[in-house]
């Protein structure tokens, strides 16, 4: 069976993956979870729930709580955990009124209708419900966008392939937030250089496999060459490869 060019270049996930090469991503939202300050009996939506470890850590915490996602692999192995998890875009959230928080870790870059994910947030909440997430802000990875892009240039291929995220800057995201019924509350936008123990090769075949494939034949020798352009700028002298992230973090009330 062939496989059409919008699937192509869909990402896709696997929560066994994931676990691999992402595990930082619930063990570093501690910052997120405090300024969520949940109490317990809140009812909470986790937008964009991946495979369920923060959200069952959540719920361990005493949140009455909902997880999203569009990734039929990641929602399968949240219900493995037993949540309340549901496939579902963030784009285009179906709920109304029900929540006391929308909470989301590192997935509203992946969602970049930003419009309708804000609009969705709000309509779900409460009034008086918070909106508080974390995703990548302004220059997130950008060394690591910008060598795919260079490899793109020289190879001749879809230089969209490389970077297909919302990163915001605080100014962008506030009036966005503030233009959708928000009254936004506090607002960080901060380097998280993030140590990758399996290294860039993983991290660029989880996250971006679609650029890579594009080059067909040659995927692995692309891969190659964005791994050395990155190297002088990512991996220091033991080989410790480092991923140049920045966070956004926000706290927003619907009045
Ligand atoms: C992030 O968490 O910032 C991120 C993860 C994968 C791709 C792009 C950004």
């Amino acid at each position: 069976m062939s496989v059409s060019v919008t699937e192509a270049r869909r990402q896709t996930w696997s929560a066994g993956s994931y676990d691999t090469h992402a595990r930082f991503v619930s063990d570093l939202a501690g910052g997120v979870v405090e300024w969520l300050a949940l109490k317990p009996g809140e009812r909470v939506l986790d937008l964009g729930c991946g495979d369920g470890v923060l959200t069952a850590e959540l719920k361990a915490a005493g949140a009455d709580i909902v997880g999203v996602d569009s990734s039929v692999d990641f929602i399968a192995a949240a219900r493995a955990k037993g949540l309340d998890a549901r496939l579902m875009d963030g784009q285009a959230l179906a709920f109304e009124n029900e929540f006391d928080a929308v909470f989301s870790n590192a997935a509203l870059h992946w969602m970049t209708d930003a419009e309708s994910v804000v609009k969705g947030a709000h309509r779900a909440l409460k009034p008086g419900g918070r909106f508080v997430a974390e995703f990548g802000g302004h220059g997130n990875v950008a060394a690591i966008a910008t060598a795919m892009r260079a490899v793109s240039i020289r190879r001749g291929g879809d230089m969209t392939l490389a970077a297909p995220w919302y990163f915001p800057s605080p100014a962008v995201y506030s009036a966005l937030l503030e233009a959708n019924g928000f009254a936004v509350k506090r607002i960080a936008h901060f380097p998280r250089p993030v140590v990758l123990t399996t290294g860039i090769a993983g991290w660029l075949m989880l996250f971006r496999k679609p650029f890579f494939q594009q080059f067909e034949t040659e995927a692995e020798n692309a891969l190659a060459e964005t791994v050395e352009l990155l190297r002088p700028a990512l991996c220091d002298a033991q080989g410790n490869w480092t991923a140049d992230y920045v966070r956004l973090r926000v706290e927003a009330v619907k009045p």
